[in-house]
């Protein structure tokens, strides 16, 4: 495996070598789920390269960018595990030089859920992600569905933007209590922890309801919502049930229907979701 840390050399690999890349961009700290989407890329490519870059610029100003955990020796170890090609690191320094002035913005499906509270995320993460594909160039790019709402984003920004190369998404890798894998959750304490439990259970109940025949959306909704409230540790920021390519919310479940909550427990905000098919 070799590391590599600037823009130039990355793209001399890319030119001298033949053949198909997957691409797993991160941005460190990497777990089991990571993992996977680097399992995933190695069985379908001949070489696969992983990027490790913090993006300051989907951090809003009060997220804390300088906070975010990083662990640059383990993820080179996990990498390598998986036989990961190249890692590339590279700096800010050199992605967003101080002329830096070009922005990618995918309008409509960045205004709802994370996008209205989050104003700038998707614009920071379309433009890396766009920014990453200019310079490795990869054939399949791996992202988790984990974050169901950047999926949608970045396959819009892909077919839009007439781009080279196949998005390919990794269902949500979970803890054995169902709670999905994420750098957050190292943020937890123990008791709090416990609790996370309850998004994977609020989607397993809205899974229930609908396969039983429900397809009012918000009666969904409210089932969800009575089942979290129950935990005291748990503060609900959304609950939506959303069409999967416009992210409309729905009243009539039609599927394939984005089952999507946020809920904060303790310090960080958990995201999860499911796809009613
Ligand atoms: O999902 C992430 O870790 C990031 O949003 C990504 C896609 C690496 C862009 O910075």
């Amino acid at each position: 495996m070799k590391v590599i840390e600037t823009i130039a050399e990355m793209k001399k690999v890319r030119r001298e070598l033949q053949g198909d890349f997957g691409f797993v961009p991160t941005m460190g700290y990497l777990h089991d789920g990571h993992l996977d989407l680097a399992r995933r890329a190695k069985a379908e490519n001949p070489i696969v390269v992983a990027s490790i870059f913090v993006n300051p610029t989907q951090f809003g100003p009060k997220e804390d960018l300088a906070g975010y955990p990083r662990d640059i020796p383990h993820d080179l170890k996990m990498l390598e595990s998986v036989k990961t090609d190249f890692v590339f690191i590279p700096s800010a320094a050199e992605m967003y030089p101080p002329s830096y002035n070009t922005w990618v913005i995918v309008e409509k499906v960045t205004e709802r859920l994370e996008g209205a509270t989050r104003p700038g995320h998707f614009k920071g993460v379309a433009t890396v992600v766009a920014k990453l594909f200019n310079i490795v160039q990869p054939t399949r790019s791996y992202f988790g569905q984990k974050d169901a709402q950047q999926v949608v984003v970045i396959k819009k920004m892909v077919a839009d933007l007439n781009m080279n190369l196949e998005v390919v998404v990794c269902p949500t890798v979970r803890e054995e209590d169902g709670l999905a894998m994420s750098s957050r959750n190292t943020y937890l304490k123990p008791d709090e922890r416990k609790a996370a439990a309850v998004l994977y259970q609020s989607l397993k109940l809205a899974e229930r309801l609908y396969t039983e025949g429900e397809r009012n959306a918000e009666t969904i909704r409210r089932k969800m919502r009575e089942l979290i409230q129950k935990q005291p540790l748990a503060n609900i920021d959304y609950i939506s049930i959303a069409d999967n390519e416009t992210l409309e919310e729905l009243n009539i479940v039609k599927p394939p229907a984005l089952v999507s909550l946020v809920v904060k427990i303790g310090k960080p905000r958990l995201l999860d979701n499911i796809v009613l098919t």
